[in-house]
């Protein structure tokens, strides 16, 4: 073991074979306990050092084994707070990983045998992940151990980040045994965290009501936030924190993982017997069965763990700055993100080139920088059920093409986006006529449908290359500025004919590798577009695509009082520019409710901001506010976008919803509130500002009213509904007096 890099952020006791991860925010504390077993010591703020503090309570506990062939009965891997727990051999919480040797036995025990520092971080290859731009911002420490019966090798990598309270964890297993083993299970990471009081937070939902917060006590037994789905899903974000009971938005401690992966995920939260508390996450063990064959190994996606002291704001900060800065890579991840105008609303499948001049010809004028055209332009599809998989232009609709519906659009002055849905595949499509085994789904059995729409199997790569080929052959002609990457159902019948059924269990992973092969393969391809993900709304609103996609559609509910709690749910995680926000129609097109043009323009506007709605058929008055709504997110998107973000108000507590940006100098702050029903009698209710100067004086705009910012976070400006209609909203921006 080397030791060579300078101003190490790892120190390593070589003695006591203790391994500590530190900044000046956070230390990560791993040692080697008896028996080669790797013990988790400690995560949390930044400690000096480590003095054995966390020796492992030796008792003799009834009924939990001790180290195999061993007679100590004070030592047990049931209760050792452990980096990365076996199988079947003395532990009975939830293992990490769970492997079938080549006799079925599935017992897995897995002990230290070296480890390695690099500079950096090692490439994960084929997956998303965290990376960094120069080596010297991150160190990585590689925990080597070795199951000597199975013939594996485990690699737990570590990266810890030089400016940032971040640890990424991973996990590679090494078949260097002479037969092929399966793996059944392999979390990314495992943690016991000691007996204390905790609340679970997840972000769980459903279509057009995705990322819900909510928080839970921890008890006794496995409390479990996973998606079956083959994507991470709209029920449930392959996201938790762990939060002590007294965390708020500002103050206390809580631990955030993330998994940065689209498909299958399973977070699983242990209570043990003692209170202490087991996290394992990965990709689901559900429908995951991995044949390992001698020489080869396996890597699994990575977890981006923050540790926040000054509660849930503290930990958004954190993710959104890593995720802005070190997980999306294209060239508009910090570049102001154009206003777009989608025609999927205004038109759904009914549209030709004239009324696509009709949209553009309304919306130039407001000021809008982008036309997208939605699903329907290909194939011969007018309605969802047909077309998928034939990417060429539907001349019915559009005779003269895409080329001139994108030269229409640039001689306004827009940019042109245009909808894909490269994985999915219609049976009444040319693709399907041609390839009917190119969908997954079992032979002799029947298939599910959903929205009419078959998956196409991502696991083989001709499949891939074929909807590679087609998709360059439109954006190699046509110029195209921005896409929109869609995927309208979840996975059924996750088989792959063209496997075998030694391989079989590998299908949903193989099929999102496959996914972000053709990602990873266009988006190298064409870097000058901005590419969008989607998935019926945000059913794959993950860290996995914004690898590829610096930005998301986050749900088709573009009602603003339902997108509160979407986008407030989102960013809990989510940078604000990643988060895309339309205005939409009154009443909305789902829901049905009537709401202002003011309350949808501050909601969108506190995203990404763009329009769902047929500008031509907008009243002169909207028109007016649009504009105005235009002009005044240009002015203010960098620090909408790329400003530190403050939840000041809950939509999932309170009446009143407040959230606000400050920019990185606190020179400038935006601060908008919402009131969610009117009152006759309002009891008055005070909203406190976060983020700025207290020495400062700041000018509220529109007032031209100074204010210290000590006064306004502590004493706060009232919002209490001064009318008493429903659903209203209040803008207010600070600048600093010179
Ligand atoms: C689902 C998306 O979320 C919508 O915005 C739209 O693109 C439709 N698909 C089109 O089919």
């Amino acid at each position: 073991m080397a030791v060579t890099l300078q101003q190490t952020l790892i120190d390593i006791d070589e003695q006591q074979l203790v391994f500590h991860l530190h900044n000046d925010q956070i230390s990560y504390i791993l040692g080697v306990e008896t028996g080669n077993v790797l013990a988790h010591l400690y995560f949390g703020p930044r400690v000096r050092g480590y003095h054995g503090e966390r020796q492992y309570p030796r008792i003799d506990r009834g009924f939990s084994g001790n180290l195999p062939d061993t007679t100590d009965r004070t030592y047990s891997k049931d209760d050792l707070p452990q980096e990365y727990g076996g199988n079947n051999t003395g532990d009975y919480r939830q293992p990490a990983a769970i492997i079938r040797a080549a006799n079925g036995a599935r017992t897995v025990d897995f002990r230290y045998q070296d480890c390695r520092l690099e500079a950096g971080k090692p490439d994960l290859k084929g997956l998303p992940q965290t990376y960094v731009e120069d080596e010297d911002e991150a160190q990585t420490l590689i925990v080597t151990l070795r199951d000597a019966t199975l013939g594996i090798t485990l690699e737990l990598a570590y990266t810890i980040y030089r400016e940032r309270p971040v640890i990424t964890r991973s996990a590679r297993l090494i078949n260097q045994s002479e037969q092929a083993v399966d793996l059944e299970k392999v979390a990314s990471m495992q943690m016991d965290l000691p007996t204390q009081p905790l609340d679970a937070i997840s972000l769980p939902g459903s279509y057009a009501r995705e990322r819900q917060l909510s928080r839970e006590r921890l008890n006794r037994g496995v409390t479990q936030f996973e998606s079956r789905r083959g994507a991470s899903s709209h029920h449930m974000n392959p996201f938790v924190a762990l939060a002590a009971p007294n965390t708020n938005e500002f103050q206390g401690n809580v631990l955030g993982a993330l998994l940065i992966y689209s498909g299958n995920h399973q977070i699983s939260l242990e209570r043990d017997p003692i209170g202490q508390t087991r996290l394992t996450m990965g990709i689901n063990e559900y429908n995951f069965d991995w044949r390992l064959a001698a020489g080869d190994s396996f890597q699994t996606p990575e977890v981006a763990m923050v540790y926040s002291t000054t509660g849930l704001n503290g930990m958004s900060q954190a993710y959104h700055d890593l995720l802005r800065d070190w997980v999306a890579r294209s060239r508009y991840k910090r570049e102001p993100r154009p206003i777009l105008i989608n025609n999927w609303e205004a038109t759904y499948f009914d549209f030709d080139a004239n009324k696509v001049q009709s949209i553009l010809d309304a919306a130039a004028p407001l000021g809008i920088e982008m036309f997208v055209l939605d699903d329907g332009w290909f194939g011969h599809r007018n309605d969802d059920n047909s077309s998928l998989g034939d990417w060429f232009v539907n001349r019915n609709k559009l005779p003269e093409g895409l080329a001139d519906i994108s030269k229409r659009t640039h001689d306004k002055g827009m940019r042109f986006g245009l909808w894909f849905e490269p994985e999915n595949i219609s049976a009444d499509s040319e693709l399907y006529r041609a390839h009917p085994d190119w969908v997954l789904g079992v032979p002799d059995r029947g298939r599910t449908l959903s929205r009419n729409e078959y998956v196409l199997d991502f696991s083989q790569s001709d499949v891939v290359d074929n909807i590679f080929e087609q998709m360059t052959a439109v954006l190699d002609k046509v110029p195209i500025d921005y896409i929109k990457w869609d995927m309208n159902r979840n996975l059924t019948e996750v088989y792959s004919p063209h496997s075998d059924s030694a391989h079989e269990g590998e299908t949903s992973h193989r099929f999102i590798l496959g996914v972000y092969d053709l990602m990873e393969r266009l988006t190298k391809r064409y870097p000058q577009i901005l590419f969008e993900g989607c998935s019926g709304g945000g059913g794959r609103f993950d860290a996995g695509l914004m690898y590829y996609m610096p930005q998301s559609w986050p749900s088709d509910n573009n009602d603003p009082i339902e997108r509160l709690k979407i986008q407030y749910g989102t960013s809990l995680v989510y940078p604000i520019s990643a988060i895309t926000a339309h205005v939409g129609t009154s009443p909305d097109e789902l829901l049905g409710r009537s709401t202002s043009m003011k309350m949808r323009g501050a909601v969108a506007m506190s995203g990404t901001l763009g329009y769902e709605l047929d500008a031509a058929q907008l009243s002169d008055a909207d028109k007016q506010a649009v504009k105005a709504q235009v002009v005044f997110y240009k002015q203010h998107r960098e620090l909408v976008q790329y400003g530190t973000f403050y939840r000041l108000e809950s939509p999932f507590e309170s009446n009143t919803v407040a959230w606000m940006f400050v920019s990185p100098d606190q020179k400038e702050a935006l601060l908008f509130t919402f009131v969610i029903l009117g009152a006759v009698q309002p009891e008055p209710h005070i909203t406190k500002l976060a983020g700025l100067d207290p020495q400062q004086t700041y000018v509220e705009t529109d007032t031209n009213k100074m204010y210290g910012g000590d006064e306004l976070m502590q004493l706060g400006l009232y919002t209490t509904p001064v009318q008493t209609s429903d659903f209203t909203a209040q803008v207010h921006y600070f600048k600093a007096k010179d």
